[in-house]
């Protein structure tokens, strides 16, 4: 015992001589797994930290400062380096679910200690290289100066080595992450530019011209890159400021008393990331953002389970003809969720979603954070919570609860325990929450003053109000969609409950805008190279009734020609396979499925998969996914165009070479398009084998879904 334990020491102690033999105070090179990647990290006479990343030889991100101003001690110069670590890790863990069965997690690390010369605070600076990008974090260890403190500006930059094209959604803007994306170069990002190219932002200017992240550049020599994070815990979420140049620079959405965190020592801040691909579809494979989380913290998962699910939903927010609140056309009642959940039984559908089920709707409940307080247990006089609950586990439906919480966060926690318990008593294993507020820094904390604050919805205040309630909802086996969401950033790592949100333009703005104000055919093709290489989200597709859908009102039934939803019922079926989510919603009325042809596909798309790959994509163009299902051997594919009309040959070479496959195709006719036939499709079978080259003809915003089943 004691010999292991004595070569154990020394090779412990080999090892750090190797790490501390490197030269300290000079510049720290670090190289990604396969050597394309490369990191340098440095500081300069001042003992100011620096990076900077290059790609196959070309620097793809320039010198580029690190390190926070606190209101306590000096975090930002006079550095030195006091101890270099490295490491390297190669290991493969297993998703609860997700688009992938196993990632790999494979990097090299280095670990830098910085002491900072008048008190010698310390600060942990760690950078990790994958093959798909760089992760960097700020570690402040617990030590003798440090304990409580705030940070005043974190002061990370990304100084980008070319003014490249990029896509992108405005910051501090007063709807969340629900905007359309503007196309510019990194140097014109303002509000202003926005305001001309996609939406005119009225409202206060408040905040500095920023970008939410992901966000996702290609440089001229097809590169591209996303800027994000990973692990955002106890922390302010990162907005990227514009500064009229190449170069972003980290912005903190502050508290309302301007600091950006508040915190104390041991802290680690979340990972900043770059994910770099050769081209668009290398980053949508991408697996940093999970890799750089915590493993799965929830000891049984036997409860949280994919799905997909229909809902009392569409007849509000897309055809008009119901209501959430009371009154004669309120769409939450008794029978009508009775007939729902009958149609998702018969057609296997594993959830019911019930909007407008609870108290709480009745005044000015949207969008400004002073409508009335929901009750999350506390059923609307019309829905009767024990049939329901008794019909829906003999026909085994189960509930999706939803809490739209106004943003009245402190109402929401103050209910959350006896919300919880109301779903698990009710059999309820998934609950849809809402923080609908259109303002911007518009979210109520009372202080311990006694006193209303106004806080940012991604500011530290809301990080930890969304961590509260997916750690409540786990205590209670409850799995959590969140609409009007922060930013994912890989958390459902940790916690595997957090199985889908929002956080993006979705569906339902088809639903309530007119046609020159909803999704455009080109979001839905920017929207995996931008927020979906977080993943997942819950976009709600499925609308097969595309044109003369909307009444004008619940008690006027006449048609609203402004709306026709820019997509064709073949588009519809591929974004299922396109927009990865463990629950995804069949958003349109079951009488709009009953007997159609091509709810077929709705029926056989899996949502839980082995493996993904993406076989093409240009950002803002066109994009094919092809998913392999994890209970069979079918694979199904997705390919979705913007606005053009175009011919993708892809290669089936994904399929097992040993076996020939029913390919079951969906697609728009020659001549379609969103404009022309949008609601006309094709069913074709053919037999194909991995040797099929397939040319997929998508007319002008359409879309092509196939199911490859193997024979015998
Ligand atoms: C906005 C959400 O995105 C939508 O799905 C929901 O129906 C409404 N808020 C009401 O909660
Ligand atoms: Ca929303």
């Amino acid at each position: 015992m004691k010999t292991i334990l004595k070569i154990f020491f020394l090779m412990n102690a080999l090892f750090i001589f190797s790490c501390t033999s490197e030269k300290l105070d000079s510049s720290f090179k670090l190289k990604s797994p396969n050597n394309q990647l490369s990191a340098f990290i440095n500081l300069n006479d001042e003992g100011i930290p620096y990076y900077s990343l290059f790609f196959n030889g070309t620097i793809i991100v320039e010198k580029s400062r690190l390190g926070m101003n606190t209101d306590k001690f000096l975090l930002s110069h006079q550095f030195k380096v006091t101890k270099v670590v490295r490491h390297s890790k190669d290991e493969r863990w297993n998703q609860v679910w997700g688009e992938q069965k196993v990632v790999r997690n494979n990097y090299n690390e280095i670990e830098l200690t910085l002491t900072c010369a008048p008190e010698n605070n310390q600060m942990i600076l760690r950078f990790r290289l994958f093959d798909d990008g760089l992760g960097f974090r700020y570690e402040i260890p617990k030590q003798k100066n440090i304990s409580k403190f705030t940070i005043i500006d974190e002061l990370t930059e990304f100084n980008l080595a070319e003014d490249s094209q990029s896509w992108w959604i405005p910051a501090y803007a007063y709807r969340r992450y629900e905007f359309l994306y503007a196309n510019t170069l990194i140097s014109e990002i303002s509000r202003d530019r926005y305001s001309e190219l996609v939406e005119n932002l009225s409202g206060d200017r408040i905040g500095p011209e920023a970008v939410q992240t992901p966000f996702t550049i290609q440089r001229n020599d097809g590169i591209v890159i996303t800027i994000h994070e990973a692990n955002l815990t106890n922390y302010s979420s990162m907005a990227l400021k514009a500064t009229g140049t190449k170069k972003l620079e980290c912005d903190l959405f502050p508290w309302s008393d301007g600091t950006k965190v508040k915190t104390s020592s041991p802290m680690n801040s979340p990972w900043r990331t770059i994910i770099v691909g050769k081209n668009p579809s290398e980053i949508v494979m991408s697996t940093l953002t999970l890799n750089l989380n915590e493993p799965n913290k929830l000891s049984n998962t036997s409860w949280i389970n994919p799905g997909k699910y229909i809902g009392v939903w569409w007849e509000m927010i897309g055809t008009n003809q119901s209501t959430w609140g009371s009154g004669p056309h309120h769409g939450a009642k008794t029978k009508k969720v009775l007939e729902y959940i009958d149609f998702g039984s018969k057609h296997g559908f594993d959830g019911v979603l019930v909007e407008g089920w609870n108290k709480g709707w009745d005044q000015n409940w949207c969008c400004n954070g002073e409508g009335e307080d929901f009750g999350f247990y506390h059923p609307h006089a019309d829905f009767d919570n024990k049939l329901v609950r008794d019909y829906a586990k003999e026909k085994n439906i189960r509930i999706v609860g939803h809490h739209e919480t106004g943003t009245q966060i402190e109402n929401y926690e103050n209910q959350l325990d006896s919300a919880f318990a109301y779903c698990k008593r009710n059999g309820i294993r998934v609950v849809k929450t809402g923080y609908v507020n259109d303002g911007a820094q518009n979210i109520k904390r009372t202080g311990s003053d006694g006193k209303i604050y106004k806080e940012w919805h991604h500011g530290q205040y809301m990080v930890e109000h969304f961590r509260k309630v997916l750690e409540k909802a786990a205590e209670y086996e409850v799995s959590i969609v969140v609409h009007e969401p922060i930013k994912d950033t890989g958390l459902r790592r940790t916690y595997p409950n957090m199985v889908s949100r929002e956080g993006a333009r979705g569906q339902e703005f088809n639903g309530f805008m007119g046609i020159n104000d909803n999704n455009k055919p080109n979001h839905t093709t920017i929207l995996p190279f931008t927020r979906l290489i977080s993943s997942p989200m819950d976009y709600t597709p499925g609308i097969f009734n595309l044109m003369e859908y909307r009444y004008f009102a619940p008690d006027n039934r006449k048609i609203n020609l402004n709306h026709h939803i820019p997509s064709t019922i073949s588009k519809e079926l591929a974004l299922y396979v396109v927009i990865y989510a463990p629950i995804q919603m069949a958003a349109d009325l079951p009488e709009n499925y009953e007997g159609h042809p091509a709810f077929q596909f709705i029926k056989d798309v899996p949502t839980d998969w082995e493996e993904s790959i993406c076989l093409n994509g240009e950002i803002g163009e066109y994009i094919t996914m092809v998913r392999k299902d994890i209970d069979s051997d079918d694979w199904f594919l997705g390919s979705i165009s913007n606005e053009n009309s175009r011919t993708l040959r892809v290669s089936l070479n994904f399929l097992n070479s040993n076996k020939k496959y029913n390919a079951t195709i969906y697609k728009d006719p020659k001549s379609g398009g969103w404009q022309k036939m949008p609601e006309e499709f094709v069913i074709e079978n053919r037999y194909v084998t991995s040797k099929t080259e397939l040319d997929i003809v998508l007319p002008s915003g359409g879309g092509q879904a196939i199911r490859f089943s193997p024979e015998g």
